[in-house]
């Protein structure tokens, strides 16, 4: 059977792995060979792309692709091969805190300089550029919050009750017009930018991409709960001072009230959030399973290490006065040198 199913265009292939699988998914060609995954650099295009074009099977997929795809069994090999490529060099590569109590103060120290990308955006940040962060971020935000919600069953009590709490809100605590989701669509509305899901993803860099697939990693195992419990307290716990800065830069570009919406929103949300995951969901998981300790710490290493290459890139680019993306958004003013 053939179910046609709405959805995005498959991405233009960035080399042999992802050529190999978009092929396949067009019903056109065989798999990666077992072994091709270990060839390719655990963070470049082509095997982040092809991961993430596997994963993507599991959230909304891509025009034209029938949804039988997402347990199709050569498909989940060639998935597996490219998870242990991605894993295993997070796990050599991501900086490790000694205990999970320094990897959550680590995420309290603000950069002395102001260094980050939020800092950057908020302090010199030109339109284009927070366009171009808008269109990269969109390949998350507009299924914001959904990759968490696989690791729902694998959690209960106090764990569960809190991450599901978390995700009410994110996902508009009952609300359609208030699903963050839909709220970074609409400052994509502001800032001219296409909303349609999955339309930025042949634009989006490696470190992007690498960026969502850790979260659908983490999400889609059991084994890394932990992890992903670890990445989503790194995220909400960073978000508060992140989020004030962004909507900063959204108001000094003038980019428009959905624009600084956005973040406001998230300013206050997150400073709740970050206490009801570290008392409660971090608290819970770990009062009925102590020895996922290293693995939240694991989850929290490596969000930082992934997040630090992509604001490398990021701020590399805009320095240099380049785009960012692999194709300069249209509409965009002309980049000096
Ligand atoms: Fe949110
Ligand atoms: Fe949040």
């Amino acid at each position: 059977m053939n179910h046609e199913c709405p959805g995005p265009a498959l991405p233009r292939a960035r080399g042999p792995l992802s050529a190999a699988v978009t092929a396949h998914l067009r019903g056109a060609g065989p798999l990666p060979r077992a072994g091709d995954a270990e060839a390719a650099h655990p963070y470049g295009d082509d095997l982040q792309l092809a991961l993430y074009v596997c994963y993507e099977l599991h959230y909304r997929g891509f025009a034209g692709v029938g949804p039988e795809h997402e347990w199709d069994p050569g498909l989940l090999r060639v998935r597996a091969a490219l998870e242990h490529r991605f894993l295993s060099a997070l796990r050599a590569d991501a900086p490790a805190h000694d205990s999970l109590d320094d990897a959550l103060a680590g995420l309290l120290v603000e950069p002395v300089h102001g260094t980050g990308v939020s800092h950057y955006l908020r302090d010199e940040g030109e339109l284009w550029q927070l366009r171009e962060y808008a269109a990269q971020r969109s390949l998350y935000h507009l299924k914001e919050a959904d990759p968490h919600a696989w690791v729902l069953p694998r959690l209960w009590g106090r764990a569960k009750a809190a991450m599901a709490a978390v995700e009410f809100d994110e996902w508009g605590a009952g609300r359609a017009e208030r699903v963050h989701a839909r709220l970074f669509a609409d400052l994509m509305t502001d800032l001219g930018l296409d909303t349609a899901y999955g339309r930025y993803l042949d634009a989006a860099s490696a470190e992007l991409l690498a960026v969502v697939n850790l979260m659908s990693l983490f999400g889609l195992h059991r084994e890394l709960r932990g992890a992903l419990v670890g990445h989503f307290a790194a995220v909400e716990i960073t978000s508060s001072p992140g989020s004030r800065r962004l909507a900063e830069a959204m108001r000094r570009t003038g980019a428009g009230p959905a624009a600084e919406f956005f973040y406001d929103e998230h300013v206050e949300a997150d400073a709740v959030h970050e206490q009801v995951v570290r008392h409660d969901v971090i608290g819970g998981l770990l009062a009925e399973e102590p020895h996922l300790a290293p693995d939240v710490a694991f989850g929290i290493d490596a969000t930082g290490f992934l997040e630090d290459r992509l604001g490398e890139k990021l701020l590399a680019d805009w320095r240099a006065g380049r785009s960012s993306l692999r194709a300069p958004l249209a509409g965009t003013a002309a980049h000096s040198r």
